[in-house]
């Protein structure tokens, strides 16, 4: 059973067992002991059983089944333990007696209360889980006792007007919930001396305690010796690398309203009035220069290079790498286009909002002298004012193509969520993902492409006799090429609803192995651990139900500090019901394994990469971009609800103070 299906089968159990308990326990207060004691069977069935579910998930890993071992299945055992003992023998004496005094006998406090109880310590599982969280600290665990507690002081109360130790009982209850409030909200605050902005030699904690051992050559003396920049003096250079050109570009954010292919409108914010904005293009080594204006996005705007490594100070993440830029105000971009492929770029000011409303574009690097033959279409897809669109297009992008000539596809998800791609009518190759080339991509047909939120894939074929669709999620048709014989093409083009059903390509057995710089067996200098759950933590300012990060929500995620050169591991894991597209800015990760197990075909070198509830996915970088960086779910909602950190060199610091990252 996979992690996900293991996860869902735990809830359903500590569910079942905290509705048995307490199903028991009011059939028991409604003068019913025969039902309540078939739901106390039940209890004592399902009680244990969560004992199995939780130990099968632990075999997923630690991070699964923390707060349930250490906290939710003792309460849970003991209040059953408890339930039965005092309750047990009580109710069956009063179900077999079948007469009045024996219904009379089942609503009895000593009958009621302890069923109940185990009811509420059962119900503190999910509880838990969902609304606090991984991990579970002494302090959340405080609160949860005192929460069960309160229910079973509440009950008896309610049962037994007058008894003496009531108040005592109460008043310890209301003790321990604040000391669990203090314990679970304070750290957060005083984290915050330690956290992002600033990240100066030796003053921030690594993220996880693992990241702080067994580093050594990483003790204060060497930190200290880290020479400090502040981020601002991380810019790119003014020339071009050898051969190269200066490639100008100037791009003014405004609110427009833009038509789509369709004739539609619709009110947008966009980069020079179009949406998506300008394409950004150039050949490797060429000089980007981008000058960036704000005509009138009150909400300020920046570009970030989505995928591409550019220098931190050129990285366009307000509050970190620069102020964002205001209604009237510029700032100009410059790197050398290094890396080529296909990337995209977008603002990173209020992005959740300013990337849904259109400002983003395409950016991409093609190899020095590479003569464009054949058909090559960039194809943003974005969910835009309720509907797909590709580009600009709301309705298939048509065009006719010559067979035999190359045709390359670069697909780009511009939204929070991934979209399934299906190409038919031709066999193609998956040439590049995140705008790197894979080793030995074979041929494909009949399958379906899932490409995370921020991700690219250029596809390659060569076009055939008959037209060749592309399809997202199985309902919009994308592109339809056709050739001027307007063969009728096979079956795959014209049955979508067949193509609906071709199964999912597993990117981590796609293509040939290829040599890597380092492996999972390497030495590494940094190991970082990121579990991602939902639960209630301190957001900016105030507690949210937040996406989290090892228990915590932006700004109050310790950062990761590396230095240069280091060789750094990130564990990233889902314990959460939500897909989580993970996005290190300025570094490509190698994937290392995805649970448990290594890509046995092309190696992954991503920028994006989708963690789907239960997964476990390792990655490593080599830290050679030294910088203050963003490391978040490119799920902008999530992000801007805690799920994002900071990545800092050491000895980098930022003159700036917004701390939010956009
Ligand atoms: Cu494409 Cu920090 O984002
Ligand atoms: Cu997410």
């Amino acid at each position: 059973m996979t992690t996900d299906r293991l996860m869902v089968l735990d809830l359903l159990v500590s569910v079942l067992a905290a509705a048995a308990w307490v199903g028991a326990g009011a059939a028991a207060a409604a003068r019913r002991p025969r039902t309540a004691a078939a739901l106390m069977a039940g209890a004592l069935v399902a009680s244990p059983a969560r004992a199995g579910s939780v130990l099968a998930l632990a075999g997923a890993g630690w991070w699964f089944v923390q707060e349930k071992v250490t906290i939710a299945l003792p309460l849970l055992l003991t209040a059953s333990v408890v339930a039965a003992v005092t309750a047990g023998p009580r109710l069956l004496a009063a179900s077999r007696a079948a007469s009045e005094a024996g219904r009379d006998a089942a609503r009895s406090p000593a009958v009621v209360i302890p069923l109940l109880g185990a009811g509420y310590a059962a119900a503190a599982g999910p509880v838990q889980t969902f609304l606090l969280g991984y991990p579970a600290e002494p302090g959340s665990a405080l609160i949860l006792l005192a929460v069960v507690a309160g229910a079973v002081l509440l009950t008896w109360r309610a049962m037994t007007p007058r008894v003496p130790l009531l108040r005592t009982a109460t008043a310890s209850t209301v003790v321990a919930a604040l000391a669990g409030g203090a314990l679970t909200f304070l750290p957060a605050t005083t984290a915050e001396a330690a956290t992002p902005v600033v990240a100066t030699a030796g003053a921030v904690a690594p993220a996880t305690a693992e990241g702080g051992h067994d580093m050594p050559g990483h003790d204060m003396s060497t930190q200290a010796s880290a020479p400090v920049r502040p981020v601002t003096d991380l810019r790119g250079p003014s020339a071009p690398a050898p051969g190269g050109t200066v490639r100008r570009f100037t791009l003014t954010a405004r609110t427009a309203t833009v038509t789509l292919s369709s004739g539609r409108k619709v009110a947008a914010w966009t980069f020079d009035g179009q949406v998506p904005g300008p394409p950004i293009t150039a050949e490797q080594g060429d000089l980007v220069e981008v000058r960036l204006r704000n005509a009138d996005i009150t909400e300020g705007v920046t570009l970030h290079w989505h995928g591409y490594d550019v220098p931190s100070g050129e990285d366009g993440v307000p509050g970190l790498t620069q102020e964002a830029v205001p209604p009237g105000g510029e700032f100009v971009y410059r790197f050398v286009a290094a890396q080529t492929g296909t990337y995209w770029y977008h603002t990173h000011e209020v992005s959740d909002i300013g990337v849904r409303m259109g400002l983003y574009g395409m950016l991409v690097v093609t190899p020095r002298g590479s003569a464009t033959t054949g058909v090559d279409l960039t194809l943003p897809v974005h969910t835009f004012a309720g509907t797909t669109v590709v580009g600009d297009h709301d309705q298939p992008v048509l065009q006719e193509v010559a067979p035999g000539t190359p045709v390359r596809l670069r697909l780009v998800d511009t939204d929070n969520t991934p979209h399934r791609f299906t190409l038919a009518g031709t066999v193609y190759r998956l040439v590049a993902v995140d705008g790197t080339d894979l080793s030995g991509p074979g041929p494909l047909s009949r399958a379906g492409l899932r490409l995370p939120a921020g991700g690219r894939y250029d596809l390659a074929f060569t076009m055939p006799s008959g037209p060749v669709v592309l399809r997202v999620d199985d309902r919009t048709e994308a592109v339809r090429l056709t050739t001027a014989a307007n063969g009728p093409g096979n079956d795959d083009v014209t049955d979508a609803a067949a193509a609906a059903g071709w199964p999912e390509l597993d990117l981590t057995r796609y293509g040939t192995p290829a040599s890597t710089p380092y492996t999972s067996r390497s030495r590494f200098d940094r190991r970082f651990t990121l579990v991602l759950d939902r639960g209630l933590a301190l957001g900016d300012g105030l507690p949210i139900y937040a996406h989290t990060i090892n228990g915590r929500a932006y700004p109050h995620v310790p950062t990761q500090v590396v230095a240069e050169g280091d060789l750094v591991r990130l564990t990233v894991v889902n314990r959460g019901r939500d897909t989580h597209p993970w996005h290190l800015h300025g570094h490509r990760v190698l994937v290392l394994a995805r649970d448990g197990r290594a890509p046995t075909g092309s190696p992954l070198w991503l920028d994006t990469f989708d963690v789907r509830p239960g997964e476990v996915w390792e990655v490593a970088f080599r830290a050679a971009n030294p910088g203050l960086w963003m490391n978040h779910c490119h799920n902008l909602s999530h992000a801007d609800l805690g799920m994002m950190l900071h990545l800092a060199y050491e000895g980098v610091t930022t003159p700036f103070h917004g701390g939010h990252g956009g």
